[in-house]
């Protein structure tokens, strides 16, 4: 497993991605332990320049707990239905909100996030958890995070 992470400086979205997943699946090849690798993912994706806070919930008990995560401290528990992540998860679909505070019952985990993605990982059909990703910029997330986020949400629902 190489340690060191290669990220093109000032590529656009799709070209770090591009990059990235490569690497990233390199970093969790051949290593079986879901919270190292799921660490190492979340550690991986901050590097993306723009990325404020990355991380991922599990629901544990009916609500969603925090799991690994890179940036500031989060709120620990959400309930389904609640936030951005909780309705990711009762919809079981990716919401890129655009701007936080135009989302009914956004939770300000940080009062610095202006946009968020946040995609389901889902296995056999159940929502396991979320991958949520916060900006401090307005409109920072589009499709082709969406698609590449999908592609981590579901190596991490393979692992699970
Ligand atoms: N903003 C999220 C809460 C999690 S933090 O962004 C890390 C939400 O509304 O669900």
């Amino acid at each position: 497993m190489a340690e060191d992470l290669s990220i093109p400086q000032g590529a656009p979205r799709e070209d770090l991605y591009k990059a990235l997943i490569p690497q990233m699946a390199a970093l969790i090849e051949g290593e079986a332990d879901f919270v190292a690798n799921v660490a190492n993912l979340m550690a991986a994706l901050k590097e993306i320049p723009g990325f404020m806070w990355v991380g991922c919930y599990f629901v544990k008990n009916n609500e969603l707990v925090l799991g690994p995560f890179q940036g500031p401290v989060a709120c620990t528990r959400i309930q389904k239905g609640k936030g951005v992540c909780g309705t990711a998860w009762a919809e079981k679909q990716t919401l890129i909100v655009p701007d936080v505070d135009q989302f009914p019952g956004h939770i300000a985990c940080s009062s610095l996030s202006r946009s968020e993605i946040v995609v389901p990982i889902v296995k056999n059909n159940e929502v396991l958890g979320v991958l949520d990703v916060d900006s401090a910029e307005l409109d920072s997330f589009s499709e082709v995070d969406a698609i590449n986020l999908q592609i981590v949400a579901q190596w991490i629902s393979e692992m699970h």
